[in-house]
């Protein structure tokens, strides 16, 4: 039985996403993009992905890296890097990027999704979780950047096997209405 690192650690849960993602999705070599203190790392490689795990705050790295130090974890590789660059210079079976894009330069999307699509494997997945601004329903947090259009990522995906797509409004405690896209599309092979 394994631990569960991310209680152990006061992490929050996994990334609901993420353990749906991991039902289908053989362990291989993933990437976690905006990893935070890892609490999809840590599961993704309790599961025996390899995990690159990049953020851009080193604190977050700091903590992830002590905790793959005292766990004596083999397969997490954590580092600072900013996904602004879109120079991941490496291939992957998973790239994980759940509600990370938001906090992206807006213009740097574009060549962020195109290096993530560039450098999945053949077959490999993406999963991404953003949230979306429309005229129905706009986005009462200001977050750098969002999706604007119906439909916007998943025609960035064109040519992509859709495993999973929704674009749904989901309702916080404060009765503010949030609307995501949700995205699990599969590479060709
Ligand atoms: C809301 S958290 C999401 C964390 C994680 N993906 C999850 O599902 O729990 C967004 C993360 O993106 C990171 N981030 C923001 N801008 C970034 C950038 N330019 N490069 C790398 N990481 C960034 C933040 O430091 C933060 O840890």
């Amino acid at each position: 039985m394994t631990v569960d690192l991310n209680n152990h650690y006061g992490l929050s849960p996994t990334h609901s996403e993420v353990v749906e993602a991991c039902k289908i999705i053989e362990p291989c070599d993933a990437l976690d993009m905006g990893c935070s203190n890892g609490r999809n790392t840590l599961y993704l490689s309790q599961l025996g992905f390899n995990v690159v795990a990049v953020d851009n705050n080193p604190n977050a790295i700091n903590m992830l890296q002590h905790i793959v130090s005292e766990q004596d974890i083999a397969n997490i590789q954590a580092q600072v890097y900013d996904i602004n660059n879109s120079r991941l210079g490496v291939d992957y079976g998973f790239i994980a990027c759940t509600v990370t894009l938001m906090f992206l330069n807006p213009d740097r999307i574009e060549a962020v999704i195109a290096d993530m699509q560039e450098r999945t494997l053949p077959g490999g997945y993406n999963l991404i979780v953003c949230a979306m601004s429309t005229e129905e329903y706009p986005c009462p947090v200001r977050f750098p950047f969002t999706l604007t259009k119906a439909g916007q990522l998943r025609e960035a995906y064109e040519g992509w096997e859709l495993i999973k797509y929704n674009e749904d409004v989901g309702t916080m405690h404060n009765g503010v209405q949030l609307q995501f896209a949700t995205m699990l599309a599969r590479k060709p092979a």
